[in-house]
């Protein structure tokens, strides 16, 4: 049984718990420390069971000697305590700190997006080639966006534009318009030929996003309606505006494709402006890179709109706007337009 009567054991175990007291460094510390020095464990608990066998006057005054070494550790452990969660606390605060102030350089004042401003010149190009500039939805119905087109439900051609439909109205009769080509409809439906006109604006295509595809991108639609309107309007129409926009050193080529809407149709493909036609990685290796599509209009698109084919003739073009910023400016990763970097925006 240990000697309790010694009043030098108890100064020994006060002394001992305070160094311990003063050499916690933090609150998680000071918790161990407080079972150790004041706990069912400590030195002082197991001197308060030695009382039991003492003469009552001795315990009596032992007994007081240890609560009060007690209630001075204590004491000192709630101070400790106090102070240390208080330092930290400014410690942490400190170093979460978030200085709005120090973000270096301050950013000037916002200016539009590189999509935006590259919109915004094609239509300046197309204007001052006698152009005006229309708009249309870009909820569209399936009759604007395809039957009207010569794109009958069920159409293999359907499966070109991969489409987002909307829950709206009867199943499958709304959509986003998967390109601008609705405009035409629009336009051609409101006003009666002679008809000049560009309709840029967003299209969506359920495309998986890649270097040359987003799933919301921009076309640029043309569209012109008058009477012995040819081909050759439309190649050089293609070619003024290609060498407006690109540079002298840019030309255009259209090579013969389909689209359900004109007749004959072509793609429209420019010189590649990364590699000047010499052939690199951007373009495949073949010079050139594919801008949209462009044809005369079909006679099947006239009369859904109720326009006379044997006095008016036609020719539309679209292509895509984020392609046309990429090709101008060598951008090799189209999904930079939409990564919201402002590195890479404040440089256009
Ligand atoms: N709308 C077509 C597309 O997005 C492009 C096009 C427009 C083709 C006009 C011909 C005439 O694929």
């Amino acid at each position: 049984m240990p000697d309790v009567s010694d009043v030098s054991d108890v100064a020994l175990a006060e002394t001992e718990g305070q160094a311990r007291i003063d050499a916690a460094d933090s609150v998680e510390a000071l918790r161990a420390v407080e079972a150790e020095v004041v706990g069912r464990r400590s030195r002082l608990a197991s001197l308060q069971q030695g009382l039991a066998g003492l003469p009552p006057d001795e315990r009596r005054s032992r007994g007081r000697q240890l609560n009060e070494a007690r209630a001075r550790l204590q004491a000192s452990l709630d101070l400790r305590r106090v102070e240390m969660g208080k330092s930290e606390r400014r410690a942490r605060l400190e170093s979460e700190r978030l200085d709005l102030t120090e973000v270096l350089p301050r950013p000037g004042p916002g200016h539009l997006h590189l999509v935006t401003q590259t919109q915004a010149e094609l239509e300046d190009v197309f204007v001052g080639m006698g152009f005006t500039v229309a708009e249309g939805p870009e909820a569209e119905t399936d009759w604007h966006n395809f039957e009207a087109l010569n794109i009958p439900p069920g159409h293999p051609a359907r499966s070109m534009w991969d489409t987002f439909y909307l829950r709206l109205g009867p199943p499958g009769s709304t959509l986003l318009r998967a390109h601008t080509s609705p405009v035409q409809i629009r336009v051609m439906q409101s006003q009666p030929p002679p008809i000049f006109i560009v309709a840029p604006g967003r299209a969506y295509r359920r495309d998986t996003p890649d270097a040359r595809h987003l799933p919301v991108f921009h076309q640029i639609e043309g569209l012109v309606v008058d009477r012995g309107v040819s081909f050759a309007d439309l190649s050089g129409t293609i070619e003024a505006f290609t060498t407006a926009y690109f540079g002298p050193a840019i030309h255009s080529r259209l090579r013969p494709s389909y689209f359900p809407f004109t007749e004959p149709s072509a793609e429209y493909e420019i010189n590649c402006t990364i590699c000047r036609g010499a052939g690199c990685r951007t373009c495949s290796g073949t010079g050139w890179v594919e801008l949209g599509g462009a044809g005369m209009v079909d006679p099947n698109v006239f009369a859904a709109v109720g326009i006379d084919d044997e006095e008016w003739s036609g020719f539309a073009f679209g292509f895509g706007i984020d392609r046309c910023a990429q090709m101008r400016h060598g951008i090799a990763d189209m999904r930079v337009l939409l990564d919201n970097d402002i590195r890479f925006l404040s440089q256009f």
